[in-house]
């Protein structure tokens, strides 16, 4: 009885469920309440809180919402103070958060209590690789919303309504910044056609408490300057910055300030000029200090050697901290090499004790199957904040040494490499939504759990609209255990599932090519730089695979703190998840698992594809739940995967096997595809 029930309630669900494109992402309408909202001041964010509220709220109707200023010490920043008769701030951006979290609570069932939210980090911010004419380095869902090749300059209707979803998306979630262009930027974006379109998206993006940051390129003053140099230490060089930046803020008062990234890549940079990144910053850092902005300097920087790439972030900066002006920020990306699936911490967080340091995290799926494969990146990111790296004793995780509560900084500040285009739903994925709301979520609290990020987001992006008022009795606890629970499992695991069927054991860099999609260990055309091939990470051969960094190898664990060198150091210690990271290790390597390193690899293979097989069986289960668009996507995006997953199995698999002369274990499955055919296809491609 209960099941034939059950059915029928799904039944009349699935009746009604409106189709959605994604493309309101968590913000979905709601049939409001009438609420009261009373409000003492009025500014363009007040009316854009108090709009939220009346169009959003599904709260006891007729209820009144007082948004109230104080001076409570106990609020900091833009944080707010929620409570049962409404919201208090010190700031309007702060009534604007706490409005969206009143929202959230309420269409999330979560509860309401006298309650004080600060930010963790003061500036929250996307990264948009966006190019001048229209395209997204390393984007995956169309063009940019900011630029376009044809007619460049002309604003439309269409990019206003577009920029002010935009900026309202990520207000709800709390980012307040963002960097409209590439970090391998163009000198054009400081051209007078260019920022003028930078003025009108920066007035678009304040009222939703949203500031406005340019990528810029080291040598403008040559390139659009008409300069002969762009050595920091020149007087004409200092000028011109100076006189640039003044034009932006007569344009933009509010204006954010730059993200370098030099001699990085190709970049140019002062060490063209035989200048530090510390004369390169400062000279930048004081032209844009009385206007009251911020030099985000990047620490990704190597140079094609033969020393090992994941030492030279570290060997580069830590001797010059101390040397950087209180308005530079380094910007660190969360591992030393490149964004991989996974990697250690990077060791520059915490080293740097007297210097200013914010994560990047990448957003963008650059290398976790971009648009196609669904992988929830806040266990990434959550590992990440989460490590503890013993710089000032035990507790040091990566979160405290950045946000302030370790060592004193100036400003404190997270970014995150944005996901964003022109496609309907934004991401290009469903799913990949999920983590521009989660970097955003991390970046106001990074203590948050990513179950509880998933599981918010869930409620929020995915729950039957038309059902939140008047669903029968049971709907929603139906609800939470056939849609909810499977689905939000399923996001929890993804990340692990594909390190295991791209790269697990602490490999890295195994891509093809620098697409950086499909598997290409082989990969290493002569003309292409070494540490841009995977042969020079993983170092497979007839006597074993992984990088040596041990002290005997590269000794790149000495960059980590006592015990965390040791522990990497040491076979024993070493935990297997970076174990091919930091050892080169002989195919019979014995694991703890008691498996030679061999067959473990193998297993781990198999696991990642057998995954994904079972994320293809959840999400098919749950097709009453969800409307026709988006399970269809899903379900064709989850059946790509399946297949690159076992592609991935079956490259890496053929191609170690050869080295390891060893067979695939008898219990696991049969690679389906032959390595010459993929080689060969892989090669036709490019
Ligand atoms: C990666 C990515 C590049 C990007 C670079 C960066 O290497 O592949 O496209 O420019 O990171 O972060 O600067």
């Amino acid at each position: 009885m209960k099941k034939i029930l059950t059915c029928l309630i799904i039944c009349c669900t699935v009746l009604r469920i409106r189709a959605e494109n994604g493309h309101e992402l968590w913000l979905r309408p709601r049939t409001a309440l009438p609420v009261r909202v009373i409000c003492e001041r009025s500014s363009p964010a007040l009316a854009i809180a108090r709009r939220e509220l009346e169009d959003g709220w599904v709260g006891k109707a007729d209820a009144s919402v007082v948004l109230a200023f104080t001076k409570d010490r106990a609020i900091k920043g833009d944080g707010f103070r929620l409570g049962q008769r409404g919201i208090e701030a010190k700031t309007d951006a702060g009534i604007l958060y706490g409005v969206y979290e009143l929202l959230r609570r309420q269409q999330t069932g979560l509860p309401i209590s006298e309650e004080v939210c600060n930010p963790s980090y003061e500036r929250r911010i996307l990264d948009h690789w966006d190019n001048p004419d229209g395209s997204i380095e390393r984007g995956y869902a169309g063009g940019s919303i900011f630029w376009r090749k044809s007619n460049p300059f002309a604003i439309t209707d269409g990019d206003k309504v577009l920029w002010q979803q935009y900026a309202r998306a990520d207000a709800s979630v709390g980012i307040n910044g963002a960097v409209l262009n590439n970090v391998n930027a163009s000198p054009l974006i400081l051209s007078t056609d260019y920022l003028a379109r930078v003025k009108a998206i920066a007035d678009i993006l304040r009222p939703y408490g949203i500031r406005t940051y340019l990528s810029v390129r080291f040598s403008s003053p040559v390139q659009i300057g008409g300069l002969t140099t762009a050595d920091p230490l020149d007087p004409g060089v200092e000028n011109w910055w100076k006189e640039k930046i003044k034009d932006i803020y007569q344009l933009i008062p509010d204006f954010g300030g730059f993200l370098v990234k030099a001699n990085s890549e190709g970049q140019p940079g002062p060490q063209d000029y035989g200048r530090s990144h510390a004369d390169g910053a400062n000279m930048m850092a004081d032209a844009i200090r009385p206007f009251g902005g911020i030099i985000m300097w990047r620490a990704f920087v190597y140079k094609a050697s033969d020393k090992d790439r994941a030492k030279q972030a570290y060997a580069e900066f830590t001797p010059l901290d101390g040397q950087f002006r209180d308005n530079v920020i380094i910007q660190v990306k969360n591992g030393p090499v490149d964004f991989q699936p996974r990697e250690p911490f990077s060791p520059l967080f915490g080293a740097m004790k007297k210097t200013d340091v914010m994560p990047e995290f990448q957003v963008t799926q650059e290398y976790l199957g971009q648009a196609v494969h669904l992988v929830f990146l806040a266990p990434m990111w959550e590992e990440c904040l989460k490590s503890d790296t013993w710089q000032g004793g035990p507790g040091s995780t990566v979160a405290h040494c950045t946000d302030g509560s370790l060592y004193p900084q100036r400003y404190t500040a997270i970014a995150g490499v944005a996901n964003i285009g022109l496609d309907s739903n934004w991401c290009g994925h469903p799913f990949a939504q999920a983590n521009w709301y989660a970097f955003g979520r991390l970046a106001w609290n990074n203590r948050l759990t990513s179950g509880q990020i998933a599981d918010e987001w869930l409620r929020l992006t995915f729950y039957p609209i038309q059902r939140q008022r008047k669903e029968p009795a049971g709907y929603q606890a139906d609800w939470e255990t056939h849609f909810l629970q499977p689905v939000r499992e399923m996001m929890l695991r993804s990340r692990e599932a594909a390190v295991n069927y791209m790269m697990p054991l602490g490999l890295h860099h195994l891509f093809s090519a620098n697409e950086h999609y499909g598997p290409g260990p082989w990969w290493a055309p002569q003309k292409v730089r070494p540490d841009w091939t995977p042969p020079y990470y993983h170092k497979a051969d007839t006597g074993g695979i992984g990088f040596d960094r041990t002290n005997t190898g590269s000794d790149a664990v000495s960059q980590y703190h006592e015990p965390l060198r040791s522990q990497f150091n040491s076979l024993f210690t070493c935990p297997d998840m970076y174990l091919l990271w930091f050892h080169h290790l002989p195919w019979s390597y014995r694991m703890r698992s008691g498996r030679t390193l061999w067959q473990e690899l193998c297993y781990h293979y198999e696991e990642g594809v057998r995954q994904v097989r079972e994320f293809q069986n959840i999400w098919d289960k749950v097709r009453p739940y969800v409307d026709d668009e988006r399970f269809v996507l899903v379900q064709s995006k989850l059946r790509s995967q399946s297949s690159n997953a076992q592609l991935w199995k079956d490259a890496c698999l053929q191609y170690f096997g050869q080295f390891s002369r060893q067979p695939i274990p008898p219990d696991i499955e049969r690679p389906v595809h032959d390595l010459d055919d993929i080689i060969r296809d892989d090669t036709m491609r490019r």
